[in-house]
């Protein structure tokens, strides 16, 4: 309790003079007092010295004791408040410590000792109120802060990170992960472009939690939920009082991801006066608080994503160039699935046995045709579409093999372009293959890959047709 070790400030009005030395005498050694011979000037006093108790006489020419401290709780409410009154009066006052402007009554004639007994009670009471009212205060903005905390982890958690699971065996992909993994390093800010699905925010969570910042927070904001206020205050905090409903200081997910990683998606929705303010926190690595002039320090390392062309809204005039150069250090273009049809059978597979063990059913395959049926398809969705498919797919069908069915898209198949590389790894299986005089044996040894990935890669560039039938049994099983 803060104030038992100094000593507590008493006055006492009363217009007789004797009782007020009387008064004095009775409680100098313990407590600082002071008097007042009416009500004013008792006023006067409240208004420009702490007073802790103030023991007033009832019956006072002009103001009298009930009046008195009905005032005084304006001037200084945490003041405990005492009345000397005869008995004949105690009717009249009984509305006032109703009313709480009175703490206690004493009676004349007193006893000294049960005074000082009234007080020293009084004051302890009233400390432990005071008291379990900051504690009160300190755990609220305790529960506060933790509940910010606690939405961030829940936040991270929720997205069940499941490590190694950035599948690609394309040339494409595998250029991805090879620049990703030269990343996970460094603090180097990085920007992820590709359409929605293809595994922007995969790979951002792949960075950090393969680098040197894995222990730290990873947090996480979408620029285009929010508007403009509302993101500048989640990003950065806010005063106590800075808006409306700013009840309390707020820490921003900058400084949560102290030391951490801040990933910032879609980017390009980023207002223009949010994003001035960005490129400024990003140059000299502060940021300020909305309300707070101090600026603040934080060790946050950012990768932005966007499945937008930020050219083409840096020429609309929507994305400022300056912003773009400053988060565009490390760009990472994460290619459509349909540019790397490759990739489709070892996340089919992936994704049937997920569900498989999500749904607790036995092992399942795709029949031939279905498999087919899944490259041809162009998935505007990508990789988060072929998950839903396989999803389904499950769901939809009871055997051992799931065939072509309801549940495969009615999209148009797509254009089934390859890529240059594709084409150009396609083209050496052939050339190897004839050098080979079909062995595949021989072929499998001559390109150093397995059989299991030579029967892929035939697959996928639709090759199989060009085996015999017994080569054709012989590389799948
Ligand atoms: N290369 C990949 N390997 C495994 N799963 C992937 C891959 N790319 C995307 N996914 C999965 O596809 C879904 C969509 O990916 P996500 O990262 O949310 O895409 P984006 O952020 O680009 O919209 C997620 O479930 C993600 O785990
Ligand atoms: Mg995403």
């Amino acid at each position: 309790m803060e104030k038992h070790d100094v000593r507590r400030n008493l006055l006492i009005v009363d217009d007789e003079v004797d009782i007020l030395q009387s008064l004095r005498l009775t409680f100098v050694k313990e407590y600082e007092v002071f008097t007042a011979s009416s009500g004013v000037e008792a006023l006067e006093i409240l208004a420009i010295q702490d007073i802790d108790v103030i023991i007033a006489d009832q019956r006072m020419p002009g103001m009298t004791g009930a009046e008195l401290l009905e005032r005084a709780v304006q001037i200084s409410p945490n003041t405990i408040r005492i009345i000397l009154t005869g008995y004949t009066d105690t009717a009249s006052l009984v509305q006032a410590v109703n009313k709480g402007h009175i703490y206690q009554y004493i009676t004349k004639p007193w006893e000294r000792q049960e005074l000082k007994l009234v007080i020293k009670r009084a004051l302890e009471s009233y400390d432990l109120v005071l008291e379990n009212k900051r504690l009160l205060k300190d755990l609220q903005i305790a529960n506060e802060r933790l509940s910010t905390e606690n939405t961030i982890l829940k936040n991270a958690v929720a997205k069940e990170w499941r490590w190694g699971e950035v599948i690609g065996s394309s040339l494409a992909m595998q250029a991805v992960i090879e620049k990703v993994n030269r990343v996970t390093k460094t603090p180097v800010t990085v920007l992820l472009t590709g359409e929605t699905g293809t595994g922007k925010t995969l790979l951002a969570r792949h960075i950090h939690y393969h680098g040197p910042r894995k222990d730290k927070l990873f947090v996480e904001q979408n620029c285009g939920t929010l508007p403009e206020s509302l993101l500048e205050s989640e990003l950065f905090g806010h005063k106590r009082g800075a808006f409306t409903g700013a009840i309390q200081d707020r820490k921003g997910l900058f400084e949560a991801a102290d030391g951490g990683t801040l990933f910032l998606d879609e980017i390009s929705e980023m207002s223009p006066g949010l994003q001035v303010k960005f490129l400024q926190v990003l140059q000299e690595g502060q940021f300020r608080r909305v309300g707070e002039t101090e600026p603040r320090q934080a060790d946050v390392r950012i990768i932005a994503a966007t499945n937008k062309d930020l050219w083409v809204e840096i020429e609309n005039g929507r994305f400022r160039s300056d912003l773009f150069y400053r988060i565009n250090v490390i760009p990472i273009s994460i290619p459509p699935l349909r540019e790397r049809l490759g990739d489709i059978p070892l996340l089919a597979d992936f994704y049937l046995r997920k569900f498989c063990e999500k749904f607790s059913r036995p092992a399942v395959g795709f029949t031939k045709e279905a498999l087919s049926a899944l490259i041809e398809y162009d998935y505007p969705g990508n990789v988060r579409e072929l998950e839903n498919l396989i999803e389904r797919a499950l769901i939809l069908s009871s055997d051992a093999q799931i065939d072509v069915g309801e549940w495969l898209p009615t999209l148009p198949p797509s254009s089934r372009n390859l890529t240059r590389l594709e084409q150009l790894e396609r083209a050496e299986i052939l050339r190897v293959i004839k050098l080979c005089d079909g062995n595949l044996t021989l072929a499998v040894k001559e390109l150093g890959i397995s059989r299991t990935t030579l029967w892929r890669r035939l697959k996928y560039y639709k090759l199989l047709h060009e085996l015999q039938p017994e080569q054709n049994a012989d590389v799948s099983d």
